[in-house]
């Protein structure tokens, strides 16, 4: 019986998930759980200003969770893990910090904006935070998140191809240096890499506020779909660049019907469609795809010691693998001591 592949991926428990999130990454970890042995991580040591709001932390660890089992991720099949209950990362992350050349790190671009933004940017009104050493160190847990499992593919959004690199050069060097203990992983984007936010913003993100989150009910997506960025100024029946209308990017992105979605792009471009009425079939579209969602989301909810048990089975099953790294980490670092008298 040949081994199956592993995957590993994880999110920051920051709040909700969104349509960026599903189309970037979750939609593929779905798709992809049948054939690997999956862990899905809930990256709490992660959130780099925990101190700052732990009851938010706290609750965004079962938000996520129930997003996940929303958008049909099995948690038997797979292992729904949360980062600080299995405490190996810990150790593993100080261990692989020896092979990760600082310039690496401050080099890397997803690293460099996040910085931007935590230092308050351009903007002054913005309020100032130090930077807390856990900045520097979660792309080395990521590291160590993803090489514990001794994972081969990673399915994850766009933003965080740099960290994957990362990953992969660290790999080498400690297989190189020492014992070939870690596959170099993979990394998978999802079918829309970025998705534009309902302001027009290059990107949905909660922190700008222009999310359409999974658990938002019909009349919230329609209410948020009718405020949505259409595009420059355009007279109803006047032709446009369907590529520079957000409403038309999410018809690329969700109506499941690909010759319709070719239709409205032609008719966009050569005749016009107004806004109005646009909205509205992506209104329909997306109230379709996420409904599903609503309802198992609402049926886990009603049922959250069994959640409870899921996740606490999925880290268990995890510990065990983690564990069995961690062997092989010390016997190739030449780490048991107490062995040699
Ligand atoms: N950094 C990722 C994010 O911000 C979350 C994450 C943590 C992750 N560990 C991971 C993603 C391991 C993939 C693999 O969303």
């Amino acid at each position: 019986m040949t081994e199956r592949e592993r995957i590993l991926t994880g999110i920051r428990p920051t709040g909700s998930l969104h349509l960026g999130h599903y189309a970037g990454a979750l939609e593929n970890w779905v798709k992809l759980q049948h054939d690997y042995d999956c862990n899905f991580l809930i990256a709490d040591y992660q959130v780099s200003d925990y101190a700052d709001d732990i009851a938010h932390v706290r609750q965004s660890v079962w938000e996520v969770v129930l997003d996940w089992l929303a958008v049909g991720l099995d948690p038997e099949g797979s292992n729904f893990v949360i980062e600080s209950l299995a405490p190996e990362h810990a150790e593993l992350t100080t261990l692989l910090s020896w092979f990760l050349p600082l310039s690496m790190l401050e080099r890397n671009p997803t690293l460099k904006a996040e910085m931007a933004a935590l230092e308050g940017g351009e903007d002054p009104s913005v309020e100032r935070k130090p930077v807390p050493v856990a900045f520097f160190t979660y792309p080395v847990m990521q590291v160590a998140n993803i090489l514990m499992p001794r994972a081969h593919l990673v399915p994850v959004g766009e933003d965080q191809l740099p960290h994957i690199e990362l990953t992969r050069e660290t790999a080498r060097r400690f297989n190189h240096r020492f014992k070939d203990v870690f596959p170099e992983p993979r990394a998978k984007v999802g079918r829309v890499p970025r998705l534009v936010g309902i302001d027009g913003n290059a990107k949905m993100s909660k922190s700008r506020g222009n999310t359409i989150d999974l658990k938002d009910d019909a009349e919230t997506v329609a209410k948020k779909i009718r405020g949505m960025y259409g595009g420059p100024p355009r007279g109803a029946t006047e032709p446009g660049d369907p590529d520079e209308n957000p409403i038309m990017l999410y018809l690329a992105a969700f109506d499941p019907d690909e010759a319709e979605v070719a239709e409205l792009r032609q008719r966009y471009a050569t005749q016009g469609l107004p806004n109005k009425e646009l909205k509205e079939l992506l209104t329909k579209h997306l109230n379709e795809l996420l409904e599903p969602m609503r309802e198992r989301r609402a049926k886990y909810a009603a049922n959250m010691p069994q959640v409870r048990e899921a996740v606490e089975h999925g880290t268990k099953r995890f510990r065990v693998l983690a564990q069995e790294t961690m062997e092989m980490v010390h016997d190739a670092l030449d780490m048991n001591y107490l062995e040699q008298y």
